[in-house]
């Protein structure tokens, strides 16, 4: 919550950055007390593993996972029989929790973010324009916007816990309506009511007043580092950066740790947040759907298959194979656990780039990929980075991407933009250059001309070659003809559970022996070697060799194709340590991939004073000290013996020191961030409870990462409307005075943006500047659009970014939620309840609404028919008519209208009334004999929204398929 920017107290980098200090529950990390990232990490968990719960029973399965606060991500990821790797739910659930600590920096003094002041109202709008915002980026398959929304949103939602009086009130359960755009947020203390006397000394155990507790009146804490004002008699926040609370009434009510004025409650009030948290959560799972809600959360990702494709004239082969590679994945992968979760597909050409199609639906994708034709483009080069920027933008983080060109990058001037999103979304890049056959039949003279002229430079390749090696791709250069073998890289990367054992670059060359340890939860290890001319040979832990010019041997067969060399190696004698000698005239790569379900994940984070610490999600301080936080992924336990940071073309190293939080996080210290680029080493032991004795591992980020002397920092709401200039604030400050910054702004959607061509940074340090951006009035509501934000220093060439994600809502007015009322009930149930059924029906009306669109249901497993009436007063009445087994009692359908409001309502034939007389047929009326309940919130105007009806996809999705693999893996 409340951050303080205390002037002089914190200066992060000298003069550089003012960073305040924290005042709510801690944001990341705190000993005793329960911080913002547990919370919602905890909520994340229990609604999933409650998700997969409900899948499992309607399958008539066993589900026997206890759902409590001491569930792990792993074990949620097992009992779901979800992917083969929990390292995407790890990436998903970190997303979350991260966006929702850096609401504590980015709006530190916002009384609304953390409803400090009584800012009641303002609060919830903040919280249920975010939940519409999250509903619609789901529908548009927007995930990672989703989850930045849900996690900002959360902020707001579980300070409320921290900073009102609801748990003073005695409540036991949620504040629902701050989730319920319509209802009335009714109770709260008036602007002239009193409700708090001085705490009796430090004592704030009674501060409440009396007849505000006994009037069960709302209030939240007033809180300002700058002034000691507050209106008469309130609360205030609180501890010794809220200047209020030393003002009558004195001391403060927060929970935000144990030893707040109010931190005997603390635990009590992070419960309930949790229990807020998820009640969010239920709201999002029944407007969206099981299996997407299972997307968002990151449980049903298991690869994603994604390509750039140029489609200039000389292209049509090159598109031709892209197109049977891409099939015979998708078509030996339907229904398998390795059958890719997501497809990306852009287009490019000159001048045009794009669309991007992002889909879940391998027919969509095929469809797609089967309308590209090669034309045009005869004025070589193509804007190939743009169309790369626009994948990179919207493809899961950690991606693989594959670019197909023959043609030098027209857009050459985005090369740091592209970078500085490589670094952001750690996806892998791949170029495949193809030149052209030597001989080859003229089709058409257009295209003989093109070929003649389309000879890319050993210059223009080298920009591929520097994107491909930040990435920790490989750029594969091959002929048309050869192109095919190439694509086998493709296939490979396009597995689940994907992990980087190692990979080095080197150039100068030198002789080399490189070892690495492959451990035993390793499978399909390969090893790629991409260079104009290295020698090398392999040598297992056994001591057995196979020389790099031997394509079948002892320990693999080897694929030469190009400058590309792929080692596949078997699996015999593989744990242990490895070493290739390695030696070559020209630069290279060597690269060690395997499938694993052992990763990790890490992010630099940054210390605040009192020892708090904020996500940073751009370049580290250059020479200063930083900190990791790194997770484990797939493991109970292991031991981390060294964190490296490995400089990403040579062999220098800065080690890490490693303070471990749990059985598999780590916050990881750095003395020095280092001048050059760098790669992320961990190396430890995996201490698996099925092995006697842990065994070795490794594992390398595969992206590079740099630091940078300068620092931006924009405060962006995470929603922008459509045709509306929207200004975002952004600063940028650096250790260095008096120099000026060259500025570059771009989106990934070429929006329009205006932004100032430079600033300068004056005797402080810093300046401020600021980008509006404009999304063209006929954006659809939940499409993404992320800003990137370039300050580079003209003479060093220093550089730092913010990427910045936006989703496009065009504003909601339909806040009534559809109504379900059961209008009759005939329940004539025998004793042997398999013999008989019952029967519902129900009126579902969106009266002030946007119309229903689509119904289904929450609970009990009969079937319905819908049909369409007109009621007397000539609304639009749509009737389900609902049919189950007398063995299957209760029954809860879930309404849902076009902007995604949620109407429910439950039955349940458990009452006396039908087991008094089982066997007499009674008609009853819904009124006395049922109980119903509605409830709602609210989603963006989408033209078409169907939630999941269909347990069946889900279930299939992520109990049948996947549970076989991760069986396999984790069993
Ligand atoms: C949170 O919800 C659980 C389960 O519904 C309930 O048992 C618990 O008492 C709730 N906690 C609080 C603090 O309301
Ligand atoms: C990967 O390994 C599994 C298990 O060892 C094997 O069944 C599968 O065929 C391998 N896949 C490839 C592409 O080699
Ligand atoms: C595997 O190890 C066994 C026993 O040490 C050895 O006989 C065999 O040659 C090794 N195989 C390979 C391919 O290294």
């Amino acid at each position: 919550m409340v951050l303080l920017v205390i002037a002089s107290v914190f200066l992060l980098c000298g003069t550089l950055f003012q960073s305040p200090e924290v005042a709510a529950f801690k944001p990341l990390f705190k000993d005793g007390s329960l911080t913002h990232r547990e919370i919602t990490q905890m909520a994340i968990l229990r609604k999933t593993a409650e998700v997969c719960r409900d899948i499992a029973t309607a399958r008539g399965r066993e589900f026997t996972l206890t759902i409590n606060n001491r569930l792990t991500p792993s074990a949620v990821q097992k009992a779901c029989l979800a992917s083969s790797s929990s390292a995407l739910f790890y990436l998903a659930i970190t997303e979350t929790y991260l966006s929702n600590a850096a609401v504590d920096v980015l709006f530190a003094l916002s009384e609304a973010r953390h409803i400090d002041n009584e800012a009641f109202s303002e609060g919830r709008d903040l919280i249920t324009r975010g939940v519409a915002a999250v509903k619609a980026s789901v529908q548009q398959g927007s995930y990672i916007s989703a989850r930045n929304t849900l996690g900002t949103l959360c902020h707001t939602l579980q300070d409320f816990y921290s900073h009102s009086n609801w748990v003073e009130l005695g409540s036991s359960s949620p504040f629902s309506a701050l989730i319920k755009p319509d209802r009335l947020l009714d109770n709260l203390a008036g602007p002239n009511t009193p409700t708090c006397k001085s705490c009796a000394g430090s004592n704030c155990r009674d501060n409440i007043l009396p007849e505000i507790l006994l009037q069960k009146k709302l209030t939240s804490g007033y809180f300002s580092v700058f002034s000691s004002q507050k209106p008469a008699g309130k609360c205030s926040h609180g501890g010794s950066l809220d200047r209020t609370s030393s003002r009558e009434p004195t001391g403060g009510i927060n929970k935000d740790d144990v030893s707040s004025d109010h931190g005997f409650l603390h635990l009590r009030a992070a419960e309930m947040a949790i229990n807020a948290t998820m009640e969010v959560l239920q709201d999002i799972r029944l407007a969206t759907g099981d299996q997407a809600f299972l997307r968002l959360v990151g449980l049903s990702q298991t690869s994603v298959l994604a390509f750039v494709i140029d489609t200039t004239g000389s292209m049509s082969d090159d598109i031709e194979e892209a197109k049977r590679v891409s099939f015979s994945i998708i078509d030996s992968r339907r229904g398998t656990p390795e059958e890719p979760s997501e497809y990306i597909l852009v287009p490019f050409n000159d001048p045009d780039f794009g669309p991007l199609t992002r889909t879940e639906n391998a027919d969509i994708f095929k469809e797609r990929i089967n309308s590209l034709s090669a034309s045009g483009g005869g004025d070589y080069p193509e804007m190939c980075l743009s169309g790369l920027l626009l994948a990179l933008a919207g493809a899961s983080p950690s991606s693989d991407i594959f670019v197909f060109t023959d043609a030098s990058a027209k857009d050459s001037e985005l090369k740091s933009t592209v970078r500085a999103m490589i670094e952001r979304t750690r996806s892998t890049v791949t170029f495949m250059l193809t030149s052209p056959f030597l001989f080859r039949r003229r089709r058409d003279v257009s295209q003989s001309k093109s070929f003649t002229s389309r000879s890319m430079p050993s210059s223009d390749k080298q920009l591929y070659r520097d994107l491909a090696h930040v990435s920790g791709g490989q750029t594969i250069e091959v002929t048309k003809a050869t192109l095919f073998q190439a694509t086998e890289v493709i296939t490979d990367a396009s597995t689940s559970a994907l992990v980087t054992v190692l990979q080095v670059l080197r150039s100068p060359m030198i002789a080399e022996n490189i070892s690495f340890i492959l451990d035993p939860s390793l499978f399909n290890v390969t090893v790629y070697i991409t260079g104009d001319s290295p020698v090398f040979t392999i040598y297992n832990p056994t001591g057995v060799s196979q020389s790099g010019s031997v394509a079948d041997g002892p320990l693999g067969s080897i694929l030469t194709v190009g400058n590309l060399k792929r080692v596949k190696l078997n699996s015999d004698n593989q744990t242990g340590e490895w070493k290739i000698s390695i030696d070559s005239t020209s630069s290279y790569s060597l690269k060690v991939t395997g499938q694993s379900s052992v990763n990790f994940l890490f992010n630099f984070v940054e210390q605040l004073e009192g020892g708090d610490f904020t996500p940073k999600d751009n370049r580290p301080f250059m020479g200063r000290n930083s900190t990791l936080f790194v997770s484990v992924t797939g493991g109970d336990s292991v031991t981390l013996t060294d964190v490296l940071l490995v400089e990403a073309s040579g062999s220098d190293v800065v080690n890490g020191t490693i303070k471990s939080l749990s059985a598999t996080d780590f916050l990881v210290s750095i003395a020095r961030i280092p001048e050059w680029a760098f790669v992320v080493q961990l190396k430890g032991l995996l201490n698996d409870s099925t092995r006697s004795v842990p065994s070795r591992f490794q594992r390398q980020s595969p992206t590079q990462q740099q630091g940078s002397r300068v620092t931006i920092t924009a405060q962006a709401s995470s929603t922008i409307e459509p045709g509306i200039p929207s200004v975002l604030n952004f600063t940028v400050a650096t250790n260095a005075t008096g120099s000026s910054y060259i500025i570059r702004a771009r989106t990934d959607r070429s929006f329009s943006v205006s932004f100032p061509s430079s600033l300068d940074m004056g005797t402080g340090g810093s300046a401020q500047g600021n980008v509006t951006l404009t999304a063209p009035s006929d954006t659809q509501s939940g499409m993404d659009v992320t800003l990137t934000i370039e300050a580079e220093d003209p003479d060093s060439g220093d550089s730092n970014y913010v990427a910045v994600r936006f989703s496009v809502m065009t504003k909601v007015t339909d806040f009534s939620s559809p109504v379900c009322q059961v209008v009759r009930v005939k329940a004539d149930c025998p004793v042997e309840c398999s013999t008989g059924s019952w029967e519902l029906s129900a009126n579902l009306t969106d009266i002030n609404g946007t119309g229903i669109a689509g119904v289904s249901l929450s609970r009990g497993n009969g079937s319905f028919s819908l049909s369409h009436v007109m009621s007397g007063d000539g609304t639009n009445v749509t009737v389900a008519s609902y049919n189950a087994s007398c063995c299957s009692q209760e029954v809860e359908l879930v309404v849902v209208d076009k902007v995604g409001n949620v109407g429910t309502c439950f039955t349940s034939i458990k009452s006396p009334s039908t087991t008094a007389s089982p066997n007499d047929s009674t008609t009853i009326s819904s009124d006395e004999a049922v109980s119903t309940k509605g409830s709602s919130t609210v989603r963006p105007n989408l033209t078409t929204f169907t939630p999941s009806a269909s347990y069946s996809v889900s279930f299939s999705m992520c109990v049948t398929v996947l549970g076989l693999f991760v069986f396999f893996l984790c069993g």
